[in-house]
């Protein structure tokens, strides 16, 4: 039994299969992982998640009941089978949440069965989460697929310890309300001690949801008549605090996640970078973007405006490179293969218009790519193009920045990104507007040399400072303390 469960949707490894079919589970790294894993083996953890392959499918490799790390881990999988893959994973968490909570990129979709799916799986992953719990444990629930977890957990196990962290936006509360199930999910997350998002603002639009609650009062709800809000926005890791239906008081806070900095920057030193300048043609301007293939992430206007500069002769198409690596992601879900298509579409022509025999003015690759590899090519990269449309943190461009312990590169990011409140030495833009993502390329490009290498100095010192382990640090103390019972600070 463990003293610690985190629950994510997914266990932090992926399936390899040998030559002769056998199948290994290897750990697949991540900051979450990499940071908690100190914490879980200290406190006899478990991780409980989906191992990625669908029960009962033909060809997918079938997960065991256990699967323990070289580290010791212990990793509990929970069966989704094709229909909760299609209508838990695709439907209701990536075609429902992911669209409304990122505040409507494209449209969600409300079907009434996916909403069944999401309620089931959630019960799966809480009962199993119960199972590994020790008495009085402290279960740390991960994001936007696992919303009513706390609140089914708070039920089985009034003993335990409970916190939910969203590692996505969280969106104002009259976008929020379109959700026909809305009263569910929000009765769901109070079940926790602690709820924790990236930045002030989400934690402040969740309050306010809270305390305008729709149906407030009713017994549908089964919400109190009175919502009490307390704590100034100001206050970080502590913004306030709800009192849940069953008189519990929740503490709501924010707590930017970031990277496993140390490592990012040991590894990075020994990082070719000069072997990505050599295989791009050595060209004067190198630009990277690096994404999941997701709407979210803004590609295409990046495309667009990369496009316009090469045309209007502000960049030289002889002397300039962009790299786009594009990770697959969420491959059968409609809005994310039409993307695929438009951003097939616009490299094709990008490239139809501008390259040279040898000499594709965008290099765009659309598959993983190993850790190591990342770092080169983020240390090679001028220009790091971060214009996500909306991104909780975004961690790519954190991980650029600790590749640059050097003073060098330049970073543009879009001010809707969770990091554009913490890396204030970027060129911001507002990626829905081409001219202002086109004006911050020019001002990386054009920077004064001096300006730039401050910048970025001052960037990565904010990264090195501040990474994941203070992250979980924080979030842990802050959910210690809200159990204990005291008020917001
Ligand atoms: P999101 O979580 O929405 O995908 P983030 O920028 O917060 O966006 O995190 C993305 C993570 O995925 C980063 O740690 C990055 O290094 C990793 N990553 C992105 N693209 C690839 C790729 N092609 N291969 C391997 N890892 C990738
Ligand atoms: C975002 C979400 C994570 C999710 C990841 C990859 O970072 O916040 O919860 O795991 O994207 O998406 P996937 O659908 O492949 O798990």
């Amino acid at each position: 039994m463990a003293e610690l469960v985190v629950v994510a949707n997914r266990l932090p490894v992926a399936p390899a299969t040998a030559a002769d079919g056998t199948v290994t589970w290897e750990a697949s790294p991540g900051g979450l992982v990499t940071a908690l894993t100190p914490v879980l083996l200290a406190r006899r953890g478990a991780w409980v998640g989906w191992p990625g392959t669908r029960a009962g499918v033909e060809g997918e490799p079938q997960a065991p009941a256990e699967i323990v790390t070289e580290e010791g881990l212990h990793l509990h999988p929970v069966e989704l089978d094709g229909d909760d893959y299609e209508r838990f994973y695709e439907g209701f968490a990536n075609a429902t949440l992911w669209p409304l909570l990122h505040g409507l990129i494209v449209a969600p979709r409300y079907e009434g069965d996916w909403w069944e799916s999401y309620r089931e799986v959630n019960h799966r992953y809480a009962l199993a989460a119960a199972e590994r719990a020790d008495h009085g444990a402290t279960v740390w629930v991960q994001d936007y697929q696992l919303m009513l977890v706390p609140g089914i957990l708070r039920q089985l196990r009034p003993d335990l310890t409970i916190g939910f962290f969203l590692h996505i936006p969280f969106p104002a509360p009259e976008i929020f309300r379109q959700l026909p199930w809305r009263e569910e999910v929000i009765r769901g997350l109070l079940g926790a001690d602690l709820v924790g998002f990236h930045l002030d603002s989400c934690a402040d639009n969740f309050l306010e949801l809270c305390r305008n609650i729709p149906g407030h009062g009713s017994a549908h709800t089964g919400l109190p008549d009175t919502l009490e809000v307390t704590g100034a926005s100001s206050v970080r890791r502590a913004t306030g605090a709800v009192t849940a239906p069953d008189g519990r008081r929740v503490r709501v806070g924010s707590f930017p996640i970031s990277i496993d900095s140390a490592k990012v920057i040991e590894r990075a030193g020994r990082a070719d970078a000069a072997r990505v300048r050599r295989l791009t043609g050595d060209p004067a301007v190198l630009l990277a973007g690096v994404d999941r293939l997701d709407y979210t992430k803004g590609i295409l206007r990046r495309l667009e405006a990369f496009e316009e500069l090469l045309a209007t002769g502000a960049l030289d198409p002889a002397e300039t490179v962009l790299v786009q690596v594009a990770t697959p992601s969420r491959e059968r879900v409609a809005d994310y293969r039409r993307l695929r298509a438009e951003v097939e579409h616009a490299v094709g022509r990008i490239n139809g218009r501008f390259a040279e025999l040898g000499r594709p003015v965008i290099h765009y690759i659309h598959r993983p790519v190993a850790f190591d590899r990342l770092l080169e090519l983020y240390r090679a990269a001028d220009i790091m193009l971060v214009t996500a449309l909306r991104d909780g943190m975004n961690l790519v461009c954190k991980e650029y920045v600790a590749c640059h312990g050097d003073a060098s590169g330049a970073l543009v990011l879009s001010e809707f990104t969770g990091a554009a409140t913490e890396l204030d030495g970027a060129h911001l833009c507002n990626p829905h507007d081409i001219e202002s993502v086109k004006r911050a390329v020019m001002a990386a490009v054009h920077a004064d040399p001096a300006d730039a290498r401050e910048r970025m100095a001052r960037m990565h010192a904010q990264v090195r400072d501040h990474d994941v382990d203070l992250w979980a640090g924080a979030f842990l103390e802050e959910l210690a303390a809200a159990h204990a019972g005291g008020g917001p600070r």
